[in-house]
């Protein structure tokens, strides 16, 4: 099959052709347009902002795409539905629902966390086997979720408040870093030492897989009044570390507590180097045959090859929507407690 999905919900423009057989996707083409540089200024996505961006790239990116104004070769339209920003959202469900409905072909609503879980059935040569604990973690969402089977999923554990991603870029805005912040404090932490400043390790000892980053932001403001001559990247390897011990250990709790075939890794924070090596390291440390699987670094941001993919799944499994009625979810989940 081969389907055309549309990806708008942040500040990425996406538009990707991705053709399968089983479990071997083939990405024909991943339009990206990234509105992050735009965003910087005002330190964080402004969604009316992010909309008229995506409003103004999404047409002739479907064109770059080289898909023929009769959607001839294509078997369905895959778009994000949600969680995400509600006028970037509809931007792309409204283009989603109006080439569904022209070319009457399927149309297929992708939870953009579940793009993210699939982002690491691209471009590797070792898929996940399931059942799998994915660690999910990106600019608005930070959650532990049990994928039991394709489609099937359990929610483990959240944040109770900021999300990790979140957390970096607030940090990283209070060391005079621009946004996103990610990438920049991951930079500053090169070469200093993740030791030299004890910041708070939230929840890491609660018997729930939930998480907490809000007052560690806050330990970080604080430490930085107290010593406002204290060495940037100092505060960032430290900051960056407390970050990745609490995600690792609680993952590693719901590894213990399902014993599953394979971890996952995901989300826009997952580029980052030390949580990659210090969550391989932990699993294997408890199972040399477990896997883990974090997608390749031109995929952990949002791109709408992922949103194919886990269309592709669904609409296997003849999971499709009504392009009349279809609408934007900001609030829409994959998962939820048991
Ligand atoms: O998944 P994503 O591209 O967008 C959302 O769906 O939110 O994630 C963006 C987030 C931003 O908060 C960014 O700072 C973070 O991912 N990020 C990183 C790194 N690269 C991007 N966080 C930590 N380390 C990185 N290397
Ligand atoms: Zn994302």
């Amino acid at each position: 099959m081969r389907v055309l999905a549309i990806e708008t919900s942040c500040d990425e423009t996406s538009i990707a052709v991705v053709s399968n057989t089983g479990d071997r996707f083939c990405v024909e083409t991943n339009i990206l347009s990234s509105q992050a540089e735009l965003h910087a200024q005002y330190g964080g996505v402004v969604p009316e902002v992010a909309a008229r961006e995506h409003a103004s790239y999404i047409m002739p990116m479907l064109t770059q795409a080289g898909v023929p104004h009769t959607g001839e070769g294509i078997d369905g339209i895959v778009v994000t539905a949600g969680p995400g920003l509600v006028p970037a959202l509809r931007i792309g469900v409204e283009l989603a629902k109006t080439l569904a409905w022209m070319w009457k072909k399927p149309l297929v609503a992708v939870n953009h966390l579940e793009g993210h879980i699939y982002s690491t059935w691209i471009k590797t040569d070792t898929i996940p086997t399931l059942p799998a604990i994915c660690l999910l973690v990106s600019g608005g969402h930070t959650e532990l979720i049990q994928m039991r089977d394709h489609g099937q999923y359990e929610l483990l554990g959240m944040t109770r408040d900021d999300a990790a991603g979140e957390a970096f870029d607030k940090v990283a805005k209070l060391l005079g870093m621009s946004y996103p912040g990610g990438p920049n404090i991951t930079k500053a932490a090169k070469e200093a030492d993740p030791e030299a400043i004890a910041f708070p390790r939230p929840m890491i000892d609660s018997r729930d897989l939930d998480f907490s980053f809000s007052g560690l932001k806050t330990a970080v403001r604080v430490y930085l009044e107290k010593y406002p001559d204290v060495q940037r990247e100092e505060v960032a390897a430290s900051f960056q570390q407390a970050v990745v011990e609490v995600l690792v250990t609680k993952t590693m709790k719901a590894v213990m507590e399902t014993e599953p075939a394979s971890v996952i890794l995901s989300g826009g924070v997952s580029a980052n180097p030390e949580l990659r090596a210090q969550l391989a390291h932990a699993v294997s440390a408890y199972n040399p045959s477990m896997k883990v699987h974090a997608p390749d670094l031109s995929l952990t941001g949002d791109n709408a090859a992922m949103i194919a993919v886990a269309g592709l799944k669904k609409l296997e499994r003849g999971e499709t929507v009504d392009p009349l009625t279809l609408e934007a979810d900001p609030n829409m989940r994959l998962a939820s407690y048991d």
